[in-house]
């Protein structure tokens, strides 16, 4: 069923002007990642408005070594929530949730949403868990303790702003692929395409 979906969408954006959208980015990871993360990456153009697209936020799975880093950053502090921006597949979402941490996921093709909820179900994680179907951009981060963004170049900078104003204070933003431009990383994990930033948020009164 999946692949049908999968084979079905891809041919369409071989006929569609949508192929364009793709931007360099988007090939690099497609190169970095292979076949399935084609297909969702060109996919993410018809659901995203066209104001949006280009921030959308392509699905590429993680790697099991990024996730193991992403957990690693994690168990120094368990408490508060955690927020995966562009959740994809909902592998992070369910992971951080299997670690005792109440964690959301905010993603905008519904099929993965859909993909995710299910996943949480079958982990035993749907408890601890939400998936919503939201534009990023309007969705409220500061009740999060945590921050997870598999993110793409050209959204970072906004993205930093955004995550600045609205983040509370001793909070943490966990970044893979793309460092953010003007915050300065607490620490680095993991080298090459499964680097992980670490940035700690500090407010002053
Ligand atoms: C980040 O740095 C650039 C260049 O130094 C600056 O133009 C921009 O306003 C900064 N952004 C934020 C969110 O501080
Ligand atoms: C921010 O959090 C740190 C660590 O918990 C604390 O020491 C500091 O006083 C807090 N700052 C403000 C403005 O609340």
């Amino acid at each position: 069923m999946m692949q049908e979906f999968l084979e079905e969408n891809k041919n369409d954006v071989n006929k569609s002007p949508q192929k364009k959208t793709i931007s360099t980015s988007g090939k690099i990871l497609i190169g970095l990642t292979g076949g399935l993360g084609i297909a969702f990456s060109v996919i993410c153009g018809p659901f995203v408005a066209p104001a949006f697209r280009k921030y959308c936020l392509p699905y590429v799975p993680a790697t099991t070594t990024q996730l193991e880093n992403i957990l690693s950053v994690l168990k120094h502090s368990k408490t508060g929530r955690l927020l995966d921006i562009g959740s994809g597949d909902g592998r992070i979402v369910v992971a951080a949730a299997k670690n005792g941490f109440h964690s959301d996921g905010v993603e905008l093709n519904p099929w993965l949403v859909q993909y995710s909820r299910i996943a949480a179900l079958t982990q035993g994680v749907s408890g601890k868990t939400k998936f919503y179907r939201k534009d990023l951009w309007k969705f409220d981060v500061s009740p999060y303790k945590h921050i997870v963004i598999f993110g793409v170049e050209q959204m970072m900078a906004e993205l930093e702003s955004k995550l600045q104003m609205e983040m509370k204070n001793d909070s943490q933003i966990i970044v893979c692929r793309f460092p953010l431009p003007n915050l300065t990383a607490s620490q680095i994990i993991g080298g090459g395409v499964d680097t992980v930033w670490v940035y700690n948020i500090k407010k002053t009164l």
